[in-house]
């Protein structure tokens, strides 16, 4: 890799990076290339370590007509990711050892790594608790019921007392079905003015609160998926305050998007937490901004034309999100007309690599999310911060087109991603 900035949890410099043998081997100016070294073309750009997705769905098995562990790290890889986390909402669910063995056996030889992670309930029905320690076994480390939240607050109870001592995280996905029941959008200014029934931020937070009550009760860490409300912000700022042992994700378009698009009633805005109001918005980046957010996880929920092109009420909830991630998030920190002073480097690059990998166990297992320092596995992603493009939904590797920033123009670009020393994308081409 010559020129460039390299960027990771130890700072800033320029330099190349030399890679041999899937190993970062040289991190510094003028290295001398040896014979027959591919040489990638980074200056200019950001070298930071690969970036980790802690919330896709890759829809295999059950869904292939939407999505495949081929195409969804495909996709992951042009957006820069060298990992992903694959949510378990496959059908059949991800919910025994044999589930998640079939989803790693798919995923030999993809674009990204995949980490499976297990549903908390057998058929994520919310009544009985998966087999946690067989699965643990093979190396899952995160649990969820996500599209749906665990109802039945001693369900949630058992399942954390048995995590717990295994090690791992519950990850939840913060929604009181009986407040959302027949709710289509947000419930704020945008639903009222067109009569359209809401799911009130009281659905999200009531939840979140009863999980952290059982965090304190049972000391077993939580992870909160995709918190969406100012209220949610506010409860993870007391949690950790308080020392609970809990994380919070952001996505891409709970970030930059808001309920003033759902109300077009495109079902490409239609997503599970719904998009909130503005001031939402504004109070998920001042979290990324004071650290209290972890992690920016995409969501990516691919779904087909055929389903999406259903009238809103029936079309499900869902966007993809996989190769726009780190652009959204570049203009909403650093480069856009911003609310606040440019965000650092090593700030941003944070939210979306090394904090997601560890929450992951994806560092140490697998050495995603850096240093890039000799010794470490070479995954990087190569972001150029001056290559503007406009975004065409129908261009994406994913076997799906629900994006909702068709036509925005972003102003970076993931020019090369590496995965174990493998160019697996060059020059925004992907290689497999
Ligand atoms: O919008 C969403 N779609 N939210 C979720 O939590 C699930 C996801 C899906 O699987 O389609």
């Amino acid at each position: 890799m010559r020129g460039g900035t390299v960027v990771d949890s130890t700072g800033l410099r320029r330099g190349d990076v030399l890679v041999e043998d899937g190993r970062i081997v040289a991190v510094g100016e003028g290295i001398a290339y040896p014979l027959g070294t591919t040489v990638l073309e980074a200056s200019g750009c950001i070298v930071a370590p690969g970036l980790v997705d802690i919330h896709t769905h890759l829809r295999e098995p059950g869904g292939e007509a939407a999505e495949t562990v081929e195409t969804g790290t495909r996709a992951a890889a042009l957006g820069g990711y060298t990992a992903v986390v694959a949510m378990p909402n496959t059908d059949p669910a991800t919910d025994s050892a044999a589930a998640v063995r079939y989803v790693q056996e798919l995923a030999r030889g993809a674009c990204a790594d995949v980490a499976v992670a297990g549903a908390i309930t057998i058929g994520r029905a919310g009544r009985e608790v998966v087999p946690l320690a067989e699965m643990t076994a093979l190396g899952v480390r995160l649990f969820t019921d996500d599209g749906s939240g665990v109802q039945d607050g001693d369900v949630l109870r058992r399942a954390l007392e048995a995590a717990g001592p295994l090690g791992v995280v519950l990850a939840e996905h913060c929604q009181d079905d009986t407040l959302t029941a027949g709710g289509l959008m947000h419930d704020g200014a945008w639903s009222r003015r067109f009569g359209i029934p809401g799911q009130p931020a009281a659905a999200e937070e009531a939840m979140l609160a009863r999980d952290l009550a059982l965090v304190r009760r049972t000391g077993a860490p939580m992870h909160f998926l995709h918190v969406s409300t100012a209220g949610s912000v506010e409860l993870v700022r007391a949690a950790k305050a308080a020392g609970l042992p809990v994380t919070a994700e952001a996505t891409p378009h709970h970030l930059v998007l808001t309920d003033a698009s759902a109300a077009s009633g495109d079902p490409l805005f239609k997503v599970a937490p719904p998009l909130r109001s503005a001031s939402d918005g504004a109070a998920l980046r001042a979290a990324c901004r004071q650290g209290l957010i972890d992690a920016i996880a995409t969501d990516h929920a691919p779904h087909t034309a055929e389903r999406k092109k259903a009238p809103f009420a029936d079309a499900p909830p869902g966007m993809i999100g996989l190769e726009t991630a780190l652009a959204l998030v570049w203009d909403a920190f650093v480069a856009g007309p911003g609310e606040d002073a440019p965000l650092g480097l090593v700030e941003l690059f944070a939210m979306v690599s090394w904090r997601p990998a560890a929450l992951a166990g994806l560092d140490w297992d697998h050495g995603h999310g850096g240093p890039i320092a000799p010794g470490g596995h070479a995954h990087l992603c190569v972001f150029d911060p001056t290559e503007a493009w406009t975004v065409d939904r129908r261009a994406t590797a994913s076997r799906s087109q629900n994006s909702p920033y068709d036509g925005m123009r972003l102003s970076g670009r993931v020019r090369h991603t590496v995965l174990a020393g493998d160019p697996v994308v060059v020059d925004g081409r992907a290689q497999r």
